[in-house]
């Protein structure tokens, strides 16, 4: 018999254990930086320095961070369930943990792609992209990221994946960003919705969810235990 399908949306929320700061809680980045100067194409055309400056140093943590018990819980949970996670973060936590299968929403933090041409896309070797990396076409690189004001290519893709999910799990997200926010209604009706964030996620328009109410460390691990007990 085929593996129930689990679908786990993630959000800045299940890295933040791991050290890597989320975007709207108090202190968190877009209190620290104005998303109009480092995360849209017009803060690239005006300050490209700023920009590139803003990702080396969001990649430069990465290097410094490791997975937490949230990422490695879902891994844990391929043991019985086909697990896809859809993630809107751009760090590869996800990955290092060993999760399988594996959607990055907003781009790739360790990934630049060619401003000429958005096929053409690099794993970056190190922290650092500088101005005047170009692509093999000789064009400049930028980081491998949707901005604010960018099409989110893999959107279908995720709906599609959110539409064939038997469970539904949202961890570590505000909910504030759209489309990802309104993937979870692409969800067929009846099927189980799990939310796990320790803070107040603006939930109206997803029916009969079950919050937990914790981290993502000892909620996404306490979830999947019970997941386990059940038949997958
Ligand atoms: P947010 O910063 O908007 O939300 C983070 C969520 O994580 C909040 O609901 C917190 O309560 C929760 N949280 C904090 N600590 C947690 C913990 N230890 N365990 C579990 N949850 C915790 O981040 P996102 O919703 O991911 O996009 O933001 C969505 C998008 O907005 C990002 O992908 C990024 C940002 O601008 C781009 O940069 C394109």
């Amino acid at each position: 018999m085929s593996k129930k399908k689990v679908v786990v949306l993630t959000g800045a929320g299940i890295s933040a254990e791991s050290g890597i700061s989320t975007f709207r809680d108090s202190g968190g980045l877009w209190d620290r930086y104005d998303i109009s100067e480092v995360a849209t194409p017009e803060a690239w055309e005006r300050n490209m320095d700023l920009v590139i400056d803003f990702y080396n140093q969001r990649r430069k943590q990465l290097y410094e961070v490791e997975p937490n018990a949230g990422h490695y819980a879902l891994v844990k949970l391929e043991e019985k369930y086909d697990v896809h996670i859809i993630t809107q973060n751009v760090d590869d936590l996800h990955e290092r943990a060993g999760s399988s299968k594996v959607l990055h929403l907003h781009g790739e933090l360790k990934k630049v792609r060619s401003t000429a041409d958005e096929n053409l896309v690099y794993e970056l070797k190190g922290w650092e992209m500088k101005k005047g990396d170009t692509c093999e076409k000789g064009s400049q690189l930028r980081p491998h990221i949707v901005w604010f004001g960018e099409p989110v290519p893999m959107i279908p893709n995720a709906a599609e994946i959110s539409s064939t999910a038997d469970i539904y799990i949202i961890i570590g997200t505000s909910l504030n960003v759209y489309p990802a926010a309104g993937l979870v209604n692409y969800v067929k009706p009846g099927t189980p919705i799990y939310i796990i964030d320790p803070g107040d996620v603006f939930a109206a328009h997803i029916p009969d969810v079950r919050f937990i109410k914790e981290k993502a460390g000892t909620g996404t691990l306490k979830l999947v235990e019970e997941l386990l007990k059940k038949d997958g």
